[in-house]
């Protein structure tokens, strides 16, 4: 089925043809919705910004377009105002269709391009550390274009890029060495692990010989010594174990796990290609890349003195594995904003070594606390564990107050879905390049623009269904009726939910979507408070189910594109 967006484009295309078959200049078609109710469903001032295509007066090109607008099933009306504007009025018939098909049928989207892989680099924690605040958001921004980018029928790729390779290993060998705590070891290895490097760190200070071997153990585990090796592979899959538990509590997964090691034999070729291709150059013994001045770049650093490659050369063989084995449709990348610079040069290189490759750095601002609670702790980080239990415990006191009936075991599963929703929306609902400020109220009320609130609309849906099985009645979603300009306007907000996947696919913001779900919720809401459901009869009835029942469906399937699962009851 077609996006209504789509339809109404068409056949603007089509009028617009007809009074000027040159016309070419297409972006200047922009239909949007209404800015009021007053003003119709849609409306484009289209006639005005195209003045000087048309050489005549807006007014003048928007009736010719009225005029020249071809046979159609969708539009009730169109009104001209002002200057030039358009005013669209759909026909009930029309969205009531349309809504009756959209639970059945998929939208098509096939007007993108989807030739190819989409590759998502996402979340890419550093081995022997457990996730913290800090690996939030790309986590959690990353699943979610995942889940938009499926959505939109692309063939996604989900890659977790986790550094495995680098001098923390040598650390780690030496402090496996010296001062591992067996007992504690076998009981939670990743504390362990943390505790021998912090360790590490503190006897370094004063002992400079540690340093020395720890460049020693990682030569060894370099040149595949094998006692090394295994130690290597041992603190990655408890590492891995360890950030296993924390995605499968966020719902997310990944479809490789491909880390820097795999790109470390691959790096000597990247640095003889830009020797070769007189890209890089020595300075102060290092090999490095200039950048054109316009650029306003940093040189970046391949290859240093001693022979180490860096970040950079390992992110040049990734992008050069990227290309070199998949056809490519986009290779993205989230990592917070820190790393800009680093995209940058890295994408730059790749322009000037002539790789076709669509790209794209997601970055997104650091996440603070408003209240103490949970702000850095001396020295110590959040962990992202301790921040999911925080969120489960307080959603879990509000359950107990609002709803102390429900049964225990549901409670823990929906406390659990919401703490973890209600975090992740906190999220989402911003967009990626600004600043998040965790808010506890803010982020678990019930009213406002939150997850809770969302997932309240959706179980108070589901509730009135569960009456209207008590009660015997049934309706169809095939038999809507648009009967007034309620059920219009639900109806038309209904209508735009795949268009708003769209655009937040298309500009990489998940939050187009809450925003979309937080209106759509506030639209509903009103829109129960007042109709009856229950106590009303005949194809009144079954119209105002059919559009609550769509309506739980769109806010299930929205808060799924979050990576949110929406609850029966809470
Ligand atoms: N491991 C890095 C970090 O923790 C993020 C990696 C992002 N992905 C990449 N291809 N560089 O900061």
């Amino acid at each position: 089925m077609k996006l209504c967006e789509k339809n109404l484009e068409i056949l603007f295309k089509q009028a617009i043809a007809k009074i000027d078959p040159e016309f070419s200049t297409w972006e200047k078609l922009f239909i949007q919705k209404a800015s009021n109710e007053k003003f119709g469903d849609y409306q484009t001032n289209f006639a005005m910004t195209s003045a000087k295509e048309f050489q005549q007066a807006p007014r003048k090109t928007a009736e010719q377009i009225v005029e020249n607008f071809p046979e159609n099933e969708m539009i009730e009306k169109l009104e001209i105002a002002g200057p030039g504007f358009i005013n669209i009025y759909l026909k009930d018939g029309y969205l009531a269709d349309l809504i009756a098909k959209m639970g059945e049928e998929d939208f098509e989207f096939d007007f993108l391009d989807r030739e190819g892989k989409v590759i998502i680099d996402y979340s890419s924690p550093n081995i022997a550390k457990r996730m913290h605040i800090g690996h939030l958001r790309s986590t959690v921004i990353g699943d979610a274009i995942k889940r938009i980018y499926l959505y939109l029928g692309y063939d996604v790729i989900a890659d977790n890029h986790i550094g495995d390779w680098g001098t923390q290993f040598g650390k780690l060998i030496i402090g496996y060495r010296n001062w591992l705590d067996e007992e504690k070891y076998k009981k939670n290895p990743i504390e362990e692990l943390e505790r021998i490097y912090v360790k590490f760190a503190n006897e370094a200070e004063n002992n400079e010989a540690l340093n020395d071997q720890a460049r020693e153990e990682l030569k060894k585990l370099h040149d595949g010594d094998e006692e090394n090796l295994r130690l290597w592979k041992e603190f990655i899959q408890v590492s891995l174990d360890e950030y296993n538990k924390v995605y499968d509590r966020l719902n997310i997964s990944f479809d490789e796990y491909r880390g820097e090691s795999f790109y470390h034999d691959m790096m000597p070729g990247i640095v003889e290609l830009l020797k070769e291709r007189k890209l890089a150059k020595y300075s102060q013994d290092a090999l490095v890349v200039f950048f054109p001045e316009e650029e306003n770049l940093h040189p970046c650093i391949v290859q240093k003195k001693d022979g180490a490659y860096l970040y950079a050369t390992s992110d040049l063989a990734c992008l050069q594995y990227k290309k070199d084995h998949y056809q490519l449709n986009k290779a993205i990348y989230v990592t917070d904003e820190r790393q800009q610079t680093h995209f940058k040069q890295i994408f730059k290189i790749s322009d000037m070594l002539g790789w076709k490759i669509n790209k794209e750095h997601i970055w997104f601002g650091i996440m603070r606390f408003k209240d103490g609670i949970f702000s850095t702790r001396k020295g110590n980080v959040i962990r992202l564990e301790e921040l999911l239990d925080e969120s489960v415990k307080r959603v879990k006191a509000v359950i107990e107050e609002k709803n102390p009936n429900l049964p225990e075991e549901e409670k823990a599963i929906v406390a659990e879905k919401i703490g973890v929703g209600a975090i992740k929306y906190a999220d989402l609902s911003r967009n990626p390049q600004s600043m998040v400020i965790f808010d506890w109220d803010k982020m678990l009320s019930f009213e406002g623009n939150t997850a809770p609130y969302l997932q309240y609309t959706h179980a108070r849906i589901k509730s009135v269904f569960r009456k209207a099985a008590e009660m015997n009645i049934t309706f169809d979603v095939q038999d809507l009726k648009l009967l007034d300009e309620y059920d219009h306007s639900l109806a038309l907000k209904l209508s735009q939910f795949p268009y708003a996947v769209l655009k937040a696919g298309e500009t990489f913001k998940p939050n187009i979507i809450a925003d979309y779900l937080f209106d759509l919720g506030q639209k509903f809401n009103s829109y129960y408070n007042q109709k009856s459901f229950l106590n009303s009869e005949g194809i009144e009835q079954n119209s105002r189910l059919a559009l609550a029942a769509r309506t739980a469906e769109v806010l299930a399937k929205g808060l799924d594109l979050l990576g949110i699962e929406a609850v029966e009851r809470m």
